[in-house]
């Protein structure tokens, strides 16, 4: 299996981590289909495919488990007596699922679909996927065949329901002739797919946005094998650019010392000091949209770290410490209309007056103030207790939940801020 490709371009971004039924009809251009549940999965998409009896005709079903790396869906009723059948897995699918592809779709399930018909897995999806999901429907058969007055009226049923039917295109055909009828190529489909997420008004402000994280610890050097640093595990900063990549941003990590995986498609900057992270920052700091400074920079350094190890011996020892640079600060003194930048205040006791300080010297848009306890909430914990403070004074106290979630609420309340642009609902 390919591993999944990181983002490069707008396209890439928006399939990250969406959750993709694939309906795979009796034509037989569903040949081509192992090849589209591929792409989507290289993509980052998650993959479910829903095969009609016609499909599996022409498709195995074992290449459509493998390339989708999840069993294939088929028939309405699992065996009986089943123990431990998830009979309801057609709503919860449903539910799970972020758009529909039907490819190819043929004259007898577009009756069946613009019918309401409801007799195998694939026609169960497309009715208990949530009001306003993209479904794009790619019919491809005979070219006679779609341009027959019913299979019109039913595409016309269905185009009418909100679904995206993309006619076949012309070219050689499985009878020999040529004419219509052709299923468009799996890249395609799949940009198609994109630019449903993208364009069908529910894709997020920060699609296509360049945002910049800071995550972490810094490591200051005493001498060449001791360092000064904090409890900081970079988990909040890797939520956010995780969930910043789902919702099709650019994410760039720019992160210290952790033992964390980079998450997929975000591209990832390793650095030790914190020089080191306002050297990398720097580069982004005119072309970035949104800066977010969740790394617990060292505020001080030593002066002189010696080059070896320094030796014991019976005196005391002082170390001089200097003032690292505040990178979040430099960036909110320097950054232009239209671009965010987002902080951190972490605190011992209560400090919301302290983050509110922050928030005006630093010239933040945004900050997010969480207590230290290290039970809850802060460094090193799986969860954390936000609230949430705007330039406004508008302030979101969120309850204690985890950094993904947390994440979430934070991007959320982001994308309130964002500025709306062209390509932007
Ligand atoms: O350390 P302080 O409480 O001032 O940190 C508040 C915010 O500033 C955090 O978002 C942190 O990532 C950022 N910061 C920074 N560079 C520093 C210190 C803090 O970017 N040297």
């Amino acid at each position: 299996m390919d591993k999944p490709i990181c983002n490069k371009s707008l396209e890439d971004n928006v399939l990250i981590g969406k959750n993709i039924i694939v309906g795979i009809c009796g034509g037989i251009a569903a040949y081509k289909t192992p090849h589209l549940v591929r792409l989507l999965k290289k993509r980052g998409a998650n993959v479910r495919v829903a095969l009609t009896e016609g499909g599996a005709r022409f498709v195995s079903e074992l290449a459509l488990a493998t390339v989708s790396q999840e069993p294939v869906y088929r028939t309405m009723f699992p065996p009986a007596n089943t123990a431990g059948t998830d009979y309801t897995r057609h709503i919860s699918l449903g539910e799970w699922a972020d758009a529909l592809i039907i490819a190819p779709a043929t004259a007898n399930t577009l009756a069946k679909l613009s019918a309401g018909l409801c007799d195998d897995m694939l026609s169960a999806f497309f009715i208990t996927l949530r009001p306003g999901k993209p479904v794009l429907i790619f019919p491809a058969m005979d070219g006679q065949m779609f341009l027959s007055p019913s299979v019109q009226r039913n595409m016309a049923t269905l185009a009418a329901q909100g679904c995206t039917i993309i006619s076949p295109e012309s070219g050689e055909l499985a009878s020999g002739q040529c004419g219509l009828g052709r299923m468009p190529e799996p890249d395609a489909i799949v940009n198609s797919l994109e630019k449903a997420l993208h364009y069908g008004g529910k894709s997020s402000p920060l699609y296509d946005k360049s945002v910049v994280i800071t995550a972490g610890p810094t490591r200051e050097k005493i001498d060449g094998v001791r360092f000064i640093s904090n409890y900081s595990s970079g988990k909040m900063g890797f939520a956010i650019a995780r969930d910043a990549a789902k919702r099709g941003a650019r994410v760039t990590l720019i992160t210290g010392p952790v033992n964390l995986e980079t998450p997929f498609g975000v591209s990832r900057i390793d650095v030790e000091s914190a020089a080191e992270m306002h050297e990398a920052s720097r580069k982004f700091f005119t072309s970035c949209d949104l800066f977010i400074g969740a790394a617990a920079v060292s505020d001080y350094r030593p002066a002189s770290p010696y080059e070896g190890k320094l030796k014991k011996n019976d005196r005391e020892l002082q170390l001089t410490l200097v003032q690292n640079p505040d990178i979040l600060a430099e960036f909110g003194m320097q950054k232009a209309s239209g671009q965010l930048a987002i902080g951190f205040a972490l605190e011992t006791q209560t400090g919301l007056d302290k983050a509110r300080e922050k928030l005006a010297t630093k010239n933040l848009d945004l900050i997010a103030f969480n207590f230290f306890d290290r039970l809850t909430s802060g460094f090193e914990v799986d969860t954390n207790i936000l609230t949430l403070i705007e330039r406004d004074g508008v302030t979101t106290e969120l309850p204690q939940l985890t950094k993904d979630a947390a994440a979430a609420r934070l991007l959320d309340a982001i994308e309130q801020l964002c500025p709306k642009t062209g390509i932007n609902p």
